[in-house]
Parts: structure tokens; sequence; C-alpha cells
């Protein structure tokens, strides 16, 4: 089985489409681990809704955080780390023991970068005016939204489109995307 730790702030409505992916035998994997820097983020609640195991860091220091997850890490089998609306760095211990990918909700390089992320990168793509954004899934380095880029799906940004709806169209194209490069990534480790 292919095995996924899976890294998430927020609400969790990403990790939500993997788990019902993994339900729906449309992706053979299973998910061992959610983590959260965030004690309140429903994305812990989803975990636990589907009996996932749940850790919560809450270290400030960016080392100490590095070498608890990487500890942590170590009780499990991991193919694939997955960031999905984690907010937080990524250390060098772990960069360096593991593959581990994000999903950013713009097409990347365009708004990336610390302070990037959630509606921050739909409200900077509607004042700007774009005709598109879309969303990335790249490999994580030491720089907040700098690794390979993996895929982009662009998605049109209409006249009337608020942060809030450019948000859903692409969460919703976000998902489908993160989807086939799981399978993608499960199909590699058969071959
Ligand atoms: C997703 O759109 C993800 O791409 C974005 O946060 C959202 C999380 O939603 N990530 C970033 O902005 C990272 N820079 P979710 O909590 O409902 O899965």
């Amino acid at each position: 089985m292919y095995n996924l730790v899976i890294f998430a702030s927020g609400n969790g409505s990403t990790l939500q489409a993997v788990i019902d992916s993994i339900n729906e035998h449309k992706l053979e994997a299973q998910i061992n681990l959610v983590v959260s820097d965030n004690p309140n983020a429903y994305a812990l609640k989803r975990a636990e809704i589907n009996n996932i195991n749940t850790y919560i860091i809450q270290n400030k220091d960016f080392s100490q955080r590095d070498a608890e997850l990487a500890n942590v890490l170590s009780a499990y089998p991991i193919d694939l780390i997955v960031l999905a609306g984690y907010l937080k760095m990524i250390g060098p211990k772990l960069i360096e023991n593991y593959t581990i990918i994000n999903t950013h909700p713009s097409l990347l390089p365009k708004y990336g970068g610390k302070g990037m992320h959630g509606m921050h990168v739909h409200e900077a793509v509607i004042k700007a005016k774009e005709h598109y954004s879309g969303a990335t899934i790249h490999f994580v380095n030491q720089e907040y939204d700098k690794g390979t880029i993996i895929s982009q799906t662009k998605v049109e940004v209409l006249p009337d489109d608020t942060a809030e709806t450019l948000s859903a169209k692409v969460q919703a194209a976000e998902k489908i995307q993160l989807i086939k490069v799981l399978n993608q990534f499960v199909q590699n480790n058969k071959n």
C-alpha cells in the first residue's frame, strides 16, 4: 500500500478530497498520519472522524519543530508527504528524508512566497485583474513555493469573480489535480 502523511493547518477540504478518493477506491493509498500546527484545525476533526492518527506540532522554534517532526514521522512508513494547506516552513531534516509535495492556489511563480496563502492569494489575483489563475502542485524545498513544479491547472478569472468565487473554482480544480498527481506517484511506485 502507498503510504501518505498529510500536513494541514486549516479547514482540510483538500485532506477530505484525498480521504474520499481512497474510500471511493479512486486512489490506492492510505493516510497514516495527519499533522497540524493548529490545534483548532478542522482538518484534525476530519482525520479523527476517519480514524486517522493525528499529531499537533506546537513548537515555535524552527529547528526544534523540524527535529520533533522527524522523530514523530520515523514511527510511520511514508512514501510521500503532502502539504495540503499547511502554512509553516518545512525544515531540512524532513526535506532530506522524505519526498514532500505542496498544493498552492495560484499559477506559481506568480502569487507565491511568504504570506501568500489561501484567500490572500485570491484577493491579490483579483486586485491585479488577472485573466487566469489556477493551482500548482510542486516539490517542497527550503524556500516557500519555489520547488520544482509537478503540475498546474489553469482557471479563468471572470470579470465578476470575487476572491471567494475564485477560491471555490481554484480549490475544485486543485483537488482533481492533486488526486491525479497522487495516482501518478502510486503508479510510479509500482513500476
Ligand atoms: C488550498 O487551496 C491550498 O492550496 C492552500 O490552502 C488551501 C487549503 O484549503 N495552500 C496554500 O495557500 C499554501 N501556500 P483546505 O484547508 O480546505 O484544504
